[in-house]
């Protein structure tokens, strides 16, 4: 069974006293959550703060991109050495990322590499714009990204790997993927690609998140889903209140 899975991605939000004191509120919001993996992403600066206030918590800090080197001449990015001090996840190849600094399957590749090499857990973010879905190629393009960021990684590292479906259409503009849709494309494009890769069993114990306008009234619906195994969460992880009815509606939904 795949434990579920719902981290927050900050993204380019929260000073460093900002998010020390959502980090804070989260921490006593959350602190009676244990059948979920909880995390969150906040930006660079804030990682240190916020890694601080959650030590020794049920809430896991994680970074939002990374260099694929371990050191050297490469102004203002961050290595797997300097996040793994901080932080034990790493999102990576997320679609922001993708559309606004270059990142291709090819560097995800390199830094999930990086990431696996230096015991990170990574999130590696995957999803189709709104003209491939409109297009029907949907399935081909996110099992494409998958093969690409996978090359290369064998199995026993595979199986190291947390995913998230976000459909570049569904961030931050309110409106969802159907969750029927979600997990369909989930199974067709990510487990049916895994199982070609790896087997059953790795392509099975593989956790994919969805992420994409996820909301405290909608993740119920999703988490429900056979193959959806939490969220990744961006705007409405940066309200204590947003982020916990999250968490809380989850957990019920799975209970029910
Ligand atoms: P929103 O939840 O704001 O749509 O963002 C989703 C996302 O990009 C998480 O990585």
């Amino acid at each position: 069974m795949r434990k579920p899975f719902i981290a927050g991605n900050w993204k380019m939000h929260k000073t460093v006293v900002e998010a020390v004191d959502l980090a804070v509120a989260l921490k006593a919001a959350l602190a009676d959550v244990s059948t979920m993996d909880l995390a969150v992403c906040p930006t660079a600066t804030a990682l240190e703060a916020v890694s601080h206030v959650l030590t020794n918590t049920n809430i896991g800090v994680g970074a939002q991109n990374m260099y694929w080197e371990d050191s050297g001449a490469f102004t203002g990015e961050i290595s797997p050495l300097m996040v793994k001090e901080l932080a034990t996840y790493v999102i990576l190849g997320h679609s922001e990322r993708r559309q606004y600094f270059g990142e291709t399957d090819a560097t995800v590749n390199l830094k999930l590499k990086a990431a696996i090499r230096h015991g990170l857990t990574p999130i590696v973010c995957i999803g189709e714009s709104l003209a491939q879905n409109e297009a029907g190629e949907t399935v081909p393009f996110v099992g494409n990204q998958i093969r690409g960021a996978f090359a290369g990684i064998s199995q026993q590292d595979a199986g190291k790997v947390v995913l998230a479906y976000e459909p570049i259409w569904a961030i931050g503009t309110g409106r969802t993927a159907m969750p029927a849709d979600a997990d369909r494309i989930i199974r067709e494009a990510i487990r049916d690609v895994l199982r070609d890769l790896y087997g059953e069993a790795t392509a099975q114990a593989i956790r994919v998140q969805y992420g994409g306008s996820v909301k405290p009234g909608n993740m119920a619906d999703f988490i429900v889903m056979p193959e959806i195994d939490g969220a990744l969460v961006g705007g409405a992880s940066l309200k204590v209140e947003d982020f916990a009815g999250i968490v809380s509606n989850a957990a019920q939904a799975l209970k029910a």
